[in-house]
């Protein structure tokens, strides 16, 4: 029979993706969105999914607990994911404390909710920021689900913070979770302040791209729909309390997605700019994927030759959509963000 299956922060970027994909695959599953529409948050991202008798939208706060509640007793989902949270490291840095709330604060009550109508299943989406980060000159080693938590962030601090209460719910109250701590996602609908699409926005309009520190920080990158497959695994799975890393090993410097995009778009090497580094900037995240891949069978299909194209494809064929991003609060964000720099 047909679950029903909450997605929290379904209009942002893996969210949205997750809907998207699991309406797809699962066409007798109900899926309901609760996001509450931050600057993140996109209503026009799910135009097509709210154009579907399986999809509903609720404009909600996770941290509001009544209202939580009230449509969690209407709908009665069989699995709640978490994908809700403040996720920008550098907005973070200037503004930890609603991290805090949304990311801790905002599972925590979740999870509250979740034991008290015994829901069968919360699924937490984490990051591998929790792990801090390694050193450049040791290319062998990675993160494990055993590696010691040892965030940098406020951003990481918090999504750290939360892990350890959902582990903390499984252990105390048996509550049923599991948790992914995926790298670094990219590929459609992602926001403009991100790495990838901030640089392919910039090059198309031959504006500087502004390159942190000496741009060889590294990160493992994953095209989406091969993240949101593995959480699809690991929820119709029913080993409980367990955490999975899920990574493509696919570790690139920063430097070098750049370059590689302005070569796609053909646009000159002159525009990047080197700026000052993010403060506490994480040298190199990457993910040894082994437990997702011998338990659940995940292997991350998308090569990143392929993906980067058809997420370079996306940008140039959705222009409407991120230029509306762009043109409203945005512009202050940049402003205030690279306008030092
Ligand atoms: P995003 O910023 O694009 O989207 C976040 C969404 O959550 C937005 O739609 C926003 O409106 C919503 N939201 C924020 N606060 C809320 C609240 N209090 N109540 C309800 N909705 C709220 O983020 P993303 O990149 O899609 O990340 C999704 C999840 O995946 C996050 O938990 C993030 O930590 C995790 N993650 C992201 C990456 C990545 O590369 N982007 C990698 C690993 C893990
Ligand atoms: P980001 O997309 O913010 O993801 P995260 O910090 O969560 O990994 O940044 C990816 C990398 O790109 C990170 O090392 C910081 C760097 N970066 C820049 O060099 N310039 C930029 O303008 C941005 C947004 C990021």
């Amino acid at each position: 029979m047909g679950k029903t299956i909450v997605v929290t922060g379904g209009a942002g970027f893996i969210g949205s993706n997750f809907v998207y994909y699991m309406l797809d695959k699962h066409p007798d599953y109900k899926i309901v969105c609760v996001d509450c529409l931050t600057y993140a948050g996109n209503l026009s991202t799910l135009k097509t999914a709210l154009e579907n008798p399986n999809f509903r939208f609720e404009k909600l706060n996770i941290c509001d607990r009544a209202g939580v509640e009230k449509l969690f007793k209407e709908v009665k989902p069989d699995i709640v994911v978490n994908f809700a949270a403040e996720s920008h490291v550098d907005r973070s840095i200037k503004t930890p404390g609603i991290f805090v709330d949304t990311n801790i604060k905002g599972t925590q009550t979740l999870m509250d909710l979740c034991r008290e109508l015994e829901i069968p299943r919360f699924h937490q989406v984490s990051t591998d920021e929790v792990y801090g980060d390694l050193p450049l000159d040791r290319p062998d080693l990675f993160f494990t689900e055993s590696t010691p938590i040892h965030a940098s962030s406020p951003y990481s601090a918090s999504k750290a913070g939360a892990d350890l209460l959902v582990l903390a719910y499984h252990r105390t109250y048996q509550l049923p979770v599991t948790i992914s701590r995926c790298s670094n996602n990219y590929g459609p609908y992602h926001f403009p302040e991100k790495l990838i699409p901030l640089m392919i926005i910039n090059a198309l309009h031959d504006q500087p791209l502004p390159v942190y520190g000496d741009g060889l920080n590294v990160r493992d990158w994953l095209y989406v729909e091969d993240h949101c497959k593995a959480i699809d695994l690991i929820i119709h799975d029913d080993r409980l309390g367990e955490v999975y890393n899920v990574g493509g090993h696919n570790e690139m410097a920063n430097l070098d997605i750049v370059k590689l995009i302005l070569k796609k778009l053909g646009k000159s090497e002159d525009l990047i700019t080197f700026v000052a580094d993010r403060k506490g900037h994480d040298r190199r995240y990457a993910i040894d994927p082994t437990k997702i891949k011998q338990q659940l069978g995940w292997f991350p299909e998308t090569k990143f030759a392929d993906g980067i194209e058809k997420t370079i494809d996306w940008y140039l064929s959705h222009e409407a959509w991120w230029q509306e991003i762009i043109s409203g609060d945005y512009q202050n964000y940049y402003a205030k963000m690279y306008g030092g720099k």
